[in-house]
């Protein structure tokens, strides 16, 4: 089922996306060569339970962690841990936030000291294709337009999607329908409506788009070892655009 948001409904997931941001803000501090990735989720629990919310991933389906945390050829769902980041690592940090039981969802990956020109790249065009994406919502657009605007530019960039995990719907449940994969034609699928949140998060790969799952049953990596990067955000569909619920709302990032 898909949901349509009231008015009361929209506020409280500003606030959740706005807590993201925050959190966000708050674990980027952190991320420097020598920090376990522990210390990471250590940081967002902190944050995200002291600002009266609760970290959506803790115990959702099991999964153990607060946030997850992915460096280099990790995709998505690293569980943090005892790993140490080290100085030319890109850490793709995932967060999701549960405010009075409205959920956000919001990804970043950063690059840590110096990383090769090629990483570099995919780490900015990744971003970039989330832009892309998000730039093409609004009520009456289809779901096949955000993922054609997506591979449109991460083909163009020479990067490959990864097609195994795809957005969704956000609400009252962290994964709701629809399905927001990040490849696709335009003018099919779904039609969007006024109301309706959806999580856009491409996750594109330097190497070729395939992936494994690890025996932890949550890691997810790029079977040819090269570094994937991740960005999403959580928005609003609106009449004629949209809104991002996880952005910076106080420089006015909409
Ligand atoms: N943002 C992640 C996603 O949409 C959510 C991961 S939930 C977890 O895939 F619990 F699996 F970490
Ligand atoms: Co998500």
């Amino acid at each position: 089922m898909i949901s349509i948001k009231s008015e009361r409904e929209i506020e409280l997931m500003r606030h959740a996306g706005y807590i993201n941001y925050l959190t966000h803000q708050e674990v980027k501090k952190h991320i420097k060569a020598g920090v376990t990735t522990k210390a990471l989720d250590k940081v967002a629990y902190d944050f995200i339970t002291k600002k009266g919310c609760i970290p959506s991933f803790l115990n959702y389906e099991g999964y153990p962690g607060s946030i997850c945390v992915s460096i280099n050829d990790e995709v998505v769902h690293g569980i943090p841990g005892n790993r140490i980041i080290k100085d030319g690592d890109i850490v793709s940090v995932d967060i999701g936030v549960n405010y009075k039981g409205y959920h956000s969802d919001a990804a970043n990956t950063y690059i840590v000291g110096k990383v090769s020109k090629d990483v570099e790249d995919l780490v900015k065009n990744t971003e970039k294709s989330l832009y892309k994406g998000l730039s093409v919502i609004a009520a009456g657009a289809k779901i096949g337009d955000i993922g054609a605007a997506i591979e449109e530019f991460a083909e163009a960039n020479n990067l490959s999607v990864v097609r195994e995990l795809v957005g969704h719907g956000v609400g009252t449940d962290i994964h709701e329908d629809p399905d927001v994969p990040n490849f696709g034609k335009t003018n099919t699928g779904l039609v969007l409506k006024e109301g309706m949140v959806i999580a856009v998060e491409p996750m594109l790969n330097l190497g070729s788009r395939y992936v494994y799952l690890h025996d932890d049953d949550w890691t997810i990596s790029t079977d040819d070892g090269l570094p994937s990067a991740h960005f999403e955000h959580t928005v609003l569909v609106t009449k004629d655009g949209y809104e991002i619920l996880t952005g910076d709302m106080e420089n006015g990032e909409k």
